[in-house]
């Protein structure tokens, strides 16, 4: 496991899959900060976006994960932040390659879209895959330089 520190937030549509997630997380031993939301109450997903970006500019996590219903929104607000990379994922083969060829260091996920078991699939998978380098090394560092 090379995940090193997490960190992991999710709006209300996505508290109860965020919920599990964070007890695999911790099943496996992994130190993670769960950012909230704490209840089903409805919040705004950019805000748990910002929380968690500004966790990982902060060095207080390596990697991240987040929850919305659809991970649409919440994946819109992270890719915002230019040091992160966050990929929505519903399936462990677009996991799989979000980290080999995207480095991506968020994972996102929609609770409303995706089975618990495959979630779950998808998180192990987020947490084992290494980048690839070679060849996309430029094409991260591009990514990097493209407008705000
Ligand atoms: C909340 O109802 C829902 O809109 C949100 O969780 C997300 O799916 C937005 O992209």
């Amino acid at each position: 496991m090379t995940a090193g520190r997490l960190v992991i937030a999710s709006d209300h549509a996505g508290f109860p899959l965020k919920e599990v997630l964070r007890g695999e997380l911790e099943a496996m031993g992994l130190e993670v900060d769960d950012l909230g939301t704490h209840t089903e109450d409805s919040v705004d997903y950019p805000d748990f976006a910002e929380a968690l970006a500004t966790a990982i500019k902060n060095g207080k996590a390596d990697r991240g994960v987040l929850v919305c219903g659809t991970g649409i929104g919440i994946g819109m607000a992270a890719n915002r932040y230019p040091w992160i990379r966050a990929a929505v994922c519903h399936d462990v083969t677009s996991t799989r390659l979000a980290r080999a060829h995207n480095d991506a260091n968020v994972v996102v996920m929609g609770a409303r879209l995706i089975g618990t078991e495959t979630a779950k699939d998808c998180l192990r998978v987020f947490l084992e895959t290494n980048f690839d380098g070679d060849r996309h090394v430029r094409r991260v560092d591009k990514l990097a330089k493209l407008p705000a």
